[in-house]
């Protein structure tokens, strides 16, 4: 089950460039393509003519040109252009979904096109804002995006998954975790004051002795989590928001749906401190990547023990509650939108 009126994620900006992109989201084949003035259009994957693939086309000046028989479609779907006739019949036309361009990302609206508002779209600066240096990447992952949300709300999975990457202190396993409900998402976080570093934040930060170190996970319907996550030497002040002794990361993890049983997802390290090293930006790539990856193997391996990504029959566990937060919020927002 998908929440349809919803804005989801689709590519990077640098992701879509003069050649068009098909992708599945929600079930449904969508061709992205950006046009000789720069915007984007998302269409049906399937030509109004002979149903083939718009992905299989070209970008042609404003329009995409279908590969098969060379109808032209505008950014809205509208047809323009017949070759070989002077009309254009009534009602060609694919469907259009909306999208919107921010923080160098192309969102994109699955449900109804009247509802979509920009607006709604959550702020990511970290994404683009020059301060920041972002390290952004994808990963396809054979499992129920539901599973992935609950992966990121919660943190009591890390000191077991991530031992080689961002588990530091072994006292992170029983350090409790607070939730929060608000009013379009949930956030779950901790301070873990005076212990050991993880080796890929010890490695960035150059850290030699403890630290304190901060979680902070934000969920906002429907695929959208981000992390404010990092550490600073212990006792300089960093809980009560002196971050100077330490590195910030912002952690962005941008989940769509592609079917029920495979997601794509997002991801980027968005780190204040070294922006320009390219070296750093390497390290937080490729360490961000090998820790991601370490929850998937958990994640598809979870997918095949539960097809349809439900927790029906399971127990709970008191580090559960964000997670079960979420899915209310989630589902009630399903139910709505079905009634
Ligand atoms: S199938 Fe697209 S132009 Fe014929
Ligand atoms: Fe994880």
């Amino acid at each position: 089950m998908f929440l349809h009126n919803g804005w989801y994620t689709a590519l990077w900006s640098h992701e879509l460039t003069d050649k068009p992109v098909g992708k599945t989201y929600l079930n449904e084949k969508v061709v992205l393509f950006r046009n000789a003035g720069g915007q984007v259009g998302a269409l049906e994957d399937c030509c109004c003519h002979r149903a083939a693939p718009l992905s299989m086309g070209e970008v042609s000046g404003e329009y995409l040109a279908c590969g098969y028989h060379g109808l032209k479609f505008d950014v809205s779907g509208r047809c323009v252009e017949v070759p070989g006739q002077p009309e254009v019949p009534p009602g060609a036309k694919v469907r259009g979904y909306p999208t919107h361009e921010k923080n160098n990302v192309i969102w994109i609206w699955m449900g109804a096109a009247d509802k979509a508002d920009v607006t709604k779209i959550p702020d990511l600066p970290w994404l683009s804002d020059p301060k920041w240096a972002a390290t952004p990447g994808r990963l396809y992952v054979k499992t129920n995006y539901q599973f992935i949300l609950d992966n990121l709300l919660d943190l009591s999975h890390v000191a077991h998954v991530h031992k080689k990457t961002i588990a530091g202190d072994p006292r992170e396993a029983t350090t409790p975790t607070k939730t929060e409900r608000l009013n379009d998402g949930v956030r779950v976080g901790r301070w873990m004051i005076d212990f050991v570093p993880p080796p890929l934040f010890a490695k960035a930060g150059n850290f030699k002795e403890n630290v304190d170190r901060w979680q902070f996970v934000t969920w906002h319907p429907p695929g959208v989590v981000y992390l404010d996550v990092g550490c600073a030497k212990a006792g300089t002040g960093a809980p009560q928001g002196d971050r100077s002794q330490g590195i910030s990361i912002w952690s962005s993890h941008l989940i769509t749906p592609e079917t029920e049983h495979s997601s794509h997802y997002m991801f980027g390290f968005s780190r204040d401190f070294k922006t320009d090293d390219q070296e750093m930006s390497k390290l937080l790539f490729e360490g961000s990547r090998a820790t991601f990856l370490e929850d998937v193997e958990f994640l598809e391996a979870v997918q095949k023990n539960r097809a349809e990504g439900s927790l029906d029959g399971l127990i709970h566990i008191t580090a559960d509650a964000a997670q079960l937060q979420a899915r209310k919020m989630l589902s009630s927002m399903i139910g709505a939108e079905q009634a």
